[in-house]
């Protein structure tokens, strides 16, 4: 027998004070910016798995490759009984992982849109006998409150949504990933590798649009949750590769100059024509960066595999 079940840890309020928090600090700020998560309400998450078929965007088709290639290793290699998956979303790579667990019992994807997850999770429960499903609708940077499941527990963070976080954001993240499993545990963690300016452009920039949609998503967010009157269509969209950081930086310029009324907040906030506000930093890795973080957060990494092209990474690490 299956079963599907979805928990919110967080009280929807809190949801709403960390929305409010987050604009009121990131567009007062100089230059403003607003944190990625804020993207995937329901059509977010819709033009994300759009942007994942997308023929520039070629993370997701190199990661399947790897999973394709190797997911018999890694559960060889962790023998979990229960597999979580931070930023799981629509969770469709996940199916060669759970194909290979032999021993799975318990599944516990994990992510701000309840909407992705309630897809996602009523799928997988009615495909997979056996498998209890237990969705966490919940923020992976705010502390995890896993559920008690059986050991040994393999953490699964796919898609390179690491590179989403900022470098401290990410080792304190890694460090509370650490914090909450036990020893024994691992981490399958996906990361894009640093490559050529052209193809990380046209990943991020497509020629039909999906991306700037995606990206322009963020606005109809706040207008709708805050009442805000932002204009979608004044702004046009940014992705730009920052060789210093290595990372794609994505952001919405204002094509005039404009205010804009955000009245939960009881502000307006002034945007001159041209100016930029940073919505997403995507970090692109190396192999000896990506084990050096995963060290410093108590991590021991055993495994590392590559798409036939290098494009992409997946390492397991150990839990020292
Ligand atoms: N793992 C999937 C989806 C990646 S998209 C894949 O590889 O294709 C990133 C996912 O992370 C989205 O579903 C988004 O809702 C979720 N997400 C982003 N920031 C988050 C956060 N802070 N806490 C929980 N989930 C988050
Ligand atoms: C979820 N994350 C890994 C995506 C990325 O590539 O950084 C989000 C994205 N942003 C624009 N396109 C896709």
């Amino acid at each position: 027998m299956s079963s599907f079940r979805i928990t919110r840890t967080l009280p929807e309020n809190a949801t709403d004070a960390a929305l409010r928090a987050d604009v009121l600090a990131g567009l007062t700020g100089a230059p403003k910016t607003l944190p990625p998560k804020w993207f995937y309400d329901a059509r977010g998450s819709d033009l994300f798995d759009e942007i994942t078929r997308l023929p520039e965007y070629y993370p997701t088709r190199a990661e399947r490759e790897i999973l394709i290639a190797r997911a018999e290793e890694i559960a060889q290699l962790v023998e979990a009984r229960t597999l979580i998956e931070l930023g799981s979303g629509s969770s469709e790579k996940t199916g060669h992982l759970l194909d290979a667990l032999a021993g799975l019992r318990v599944y516990v994807p994990v992510d701000v849109s309840g909407s992705a997850l309630a897809r996602a999770g009523e799928t997988l429960a009615a495909e997979r006998p056996g498998l209890d499903v237990h969705a966490l609708i919940a923020d992976f940077t705010a502390g995890l409150a896993l559920p008690r499941t059986p050991g040994p527990r393999l953490v699964a963070f796919l898609g390179g949504t690491v590179g989403n976080l900022l470098p401290d954001e990410r080792s304190a993240f890694l460090r509370s990933v650490r914090e909450a499993l036990a020893p024994g545990d691992a981490l399958l963690l996906g990361t894009d590798l640093v490559k050529d300016e052209r193809t990380l452009i046209r990943a991020y920039d497509d020629e039909t649009g999906v991306t700037a949609a995606f990206n322009k998503n963020v606005l109809t967010v706040i207008n709708r949750e805050l009442g805000a009157d932002f204009e979608p269509a004044a702004f046009g969209h940014v992705a730009r590769w920052d060789p210093r950081h290595e990372w794609i930086e994505m952001r919405l310029r204002a094509l005039t100059a404009q205010t804009v009324k955000i009245p939960a907040l009881g502000t307006v906030v002034d945007f001159a024509a041209g100016e930029e506000m940073r919505t997403e930093v995507s970090s692109k890795f190396r192999r000896e960066s990506v084990a050096a973080e995963l060290s410093a957060a108590g991590w021991e990494t055993t495994g590392w595999w590559t798409d036939s092209a290098e494009r992409f990474a997946l390492s397991l690490s150990v839990a020292g």
